[in-house]
């Protein structure tokens, strides 16, 4: 059955929702779920923004149906090509064989390899700021590569103030019926869903997003469709905000993360030492995390909300402990910079996970590393409390 909000008179919600799948790309865990978002536009012609995920696949075309009330499908924008937004135009097309694509140059190229069919006389090939009239609205199109994929593109709508934005602005997370970012508490229920799916799906983009957000702020702006999350109408500047700092790579907060990798606690307890002096020094921000407990997206996000992270790590095999390896080896490749970072290491023979930490932070850009890394043998001994205590003022004295 089909199940459809109203955006406004001629603009319908025909996405859906899945709770089913347990990780987004098949990589990032999505206990919440996450919804995969299509608009249809009612106006002379007809316009369908995206499609969705083949999961629900069903709902969509059911909604698309429901929808169109008979009328047929003129347009298909198609803002990316990742298969999330994707997968189901061939079977679009089958539906209604008039129906026009409309996209960039690096889109059709990838509809070919997809779906191995030569859409090209069915295409509307569209580049930066060309327009198209559908009656009384026209569409606007801004290119966006990078976000997240080269091909990507953003529609604006004059008349209805609408920015179709793609995954820019997008969050995990299911709906659950409502659909417009000031019908929930977006702070308390999506914030960390919404920082968890930007800084893993583009965070690696930055000065992609500052382009974005550059054309963006040329728009008069009163709604924001993205393909996934909540339509934002009332919070927009907020969300910008973040955007803002997320895509400089600025923390949103002065606060400590502690980050630990552990065997059989006893790095775990050189850890939680150091948190300890830090809140006996004042410091209130602080989290802490068990690398092998703590999903690293989750890690990736906290690290791109806190100005300062200590690692804290076993030697391994004669190098670094793996869990810790792949999150440096994440946030370095996500480009994370403007952070200060202290190391922990912890061996009983040959120590050498500092040195593989240091050497992947010093591939980093803008990172201030302090100091010399506190190095524990086996455990801590009473003797390297001051060290720790050490480390412990230094980033207090940073946080007051
Ligand atoms: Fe939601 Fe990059 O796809």
């Amino acid at each position: 059955m089909h199940s459809t909000r109203k955006i406004n008179d001629g603009l319908i919600y025909i996405g859906g929702s899945s709770r089913r799948i347990n990780r987004f790309e098949n990589l990032f865990p999505i206990p919440r779920g996450v919804s995969f978002n299509s608009y249809l536009l009612l106006d002379e012609k007809t316009v369908l923004f995206d499609t969705v995920d083949e999961t629900v696949g069903k709902l969509f075309f059911e909604n698309l149906e429901y929808a169109l009330d008979g009328r047929n499908l003129d347009y298909l924008v198609i803002h990316h090509m990742e298969p999330d937004h994707c997968v189901l135009i061939g079977e679009v097309m089958r539906r209604y064989p008039d129906v026009k694509l409309v996209c960039t140059a690096g889109a059709i190229k990838m509809v070919g390899q997809f779906f191995a069919a030569d859409v090209s006389g069915k295409a509307l090939t569209v580049g930066e700021n060309d327009k198209l009239s559908t009656g009384r609205h026209t569409l606007h199109f801004l290119a966006a590569p990078m976000v997240h994929w080269p091909e990507v593109m953003v529609t604006y709508d004059g008349l209805s103030k609408i920015l179709f934005s793609a995954d820019a602005f997008g969050t995990f997370g299911a709906l659950a019926g409502n659909l417009f970012d000031d019908e929930f508490d977006f702070d308390k229920t999506w914030m960390d869903d919404a920082r968890r799916y930007y800084t893993n799906i583009v965070g690696k983009y930055g000065i992609q997003v500052q382009n974005l957000l550059k054309k963006a702020s040329a728009l008069d702006i009163a709604e924001i469709c993205p393909l996934h999350g909540p339509v934002w109408r009332k919070n927009i500047g907020t969300l910008i905000e973040k955007y803002q700092k997320w895509s400089t790579y600025e923390p949103e907060d002065r606060a400590v993360m502690i980050a630990y990798a552990t065997m059989y606690g006893n790095t775990e307890n050189a850890a939680n030492v150091l948190a300890g002096l830090l809140a006996e020094k004042g410091v209130r921000n602080i989290v802490m995390y068990d690398v092998s407990e703590t999903d690293v997206s989750e890690l990736v996000a906290e690290s791109f909300r806190c100005s300062h992270l200590v690692l804290a790590a076993p030697t391994y095999n004669g190098g670094l402990y793996p869990k810790m390896e792949a999150f440096l080896s994440d946030i370095k490749a996500l480009g994370l910079k403007r952070r200060t970072v202290a190391l922990i290491e912890n061996s009983t023979w040959a120590p050498a996970a500092a040195k593989v930490m240091k050497a992947q932070i010093e591939g980093m850009k803008e990172i201030t590393l302090l100091d010399n890394p506190v190095s524990v043998k086996s455990s801590l001994a009473d003797g390297q409390i001051s060290s720790i205590d050490v480390l412990a003022e230094k980033i207090a004295s940073q946080l007051s």
